[in-house]
């Protein structure tokens, strides 16, 4: 695809890291070290646990943070008996702009189908939030060839339903799941490939101005080093950063990306 105008978004999730009072520290850590032309240039968005939601909430707002506050997971029904839940009007009353549905982690660990992220991703766009929608295939399925077809099941499932504006406005995070807290990182080549194909599958299921428009992150041991280069691929638009997104100076360099771009 040619050059485009889709702003790049680099979100941090954190996963079951950091309790509020080091969400607090965090937050404002990354406040101090990003700058107008950053946000001007990017995207950004940090992924606190559920208990931290509330301190995060109260630090950008106070501040003024131009950070967006986001969520790792939510359930599909906005109320009722689920105990231990959280529902996407919660979230929302807590001014949560985006929430990662379907992250490799939910679907091995917790059993999450693409139906149930189908339903989550359209349980948060009710409720006025971006859902950032993860795909990815596993090691054995990259080695026995599989690793497009997973992807593409996975699309179509958890993106079932949603009309062409709506894919067009929201975001797919592609992360192999070899690459997620191991150290590899899939090659730029590697990783455009699969983000390139996403695209594609995206513009024969819901048109050009679909896959013009839906942000297409990369994600799976981003670091400050590799950014750049994952960055300057034609088809990705951002990183869905675990680990490094903990600390504040390797995200906040993670964000800033465009300066280490030849
Ligand atoms: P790492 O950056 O730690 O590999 O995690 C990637 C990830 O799963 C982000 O959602």
């Amino acid at each position: 695809m040619a050059s485009n105008d889709r702003k790049p978004l680099i979100s941090g999730n954190w996963k079951m890291n950091h309790n509020h009072f080091e969400a607090i520290q965090t937050i404002q850590k990354l406040a101090y070290a990003l700058e107008k032309d950053d946000y001007e240039a990017v995207d950004v968005s940090v992924h606190p646990p559920f208990t931290d939601l509330r301190s995060v909430q109260t630090v950008i707002q106070a501040d003024d943070i131009p950070i967006a506050l986001g969520a790792q997971n939510v359930h599909q029904e906005t109320s009722g008996a689920f105990t231990g839940e959280v529902s996407p009007t919660m979230l929302a009353k807590l001014d949560v702009s985006y929430v990662i549905v379907g992250h490799s982690e939910r679907r091995e660990l917790f059993g999450e189908t693409d139906e149930i992220v189908n339903a989550k991703a359209k349980a948060v766009l009710a409720a006025g939030m971006t859902p950032i929608v993860c795909c990815g295939e596993t090691l054995e399925e990259r080695t026995a060839g599989q690793a497009e077809s997973k992807v593409a099941g996975q699309i179509s499932g958890s993106l079932a339903g949603l009309d062409a504006a709506t894919v067009g406005d929201l975001v797919v995070a592609y992360e192999p799941i070899w690459a997620i807290g191991t150290g590899e990182t899939a090659t730029p080549e590697d990783a455009q490939q699969m983000c390139g194909h996403i695209r594609s599958l995206i513009e024969s299921e819901w048109g050009a101005a679909a896959a013009a428009g839906v942000r297409i992150q990369y994600g799976g041991s981003v670091k400050p080093g590799n950014a750049p280069e994952l960055m300057a691929q034609p088809d990705i638009d951002g990183a869905l950063v675990g680990g490094a997104s903990l600390d504040a100076d390797d995200f906040s360099r993670i964000v800033k990306y465009p300066l280490y771009q030849a």
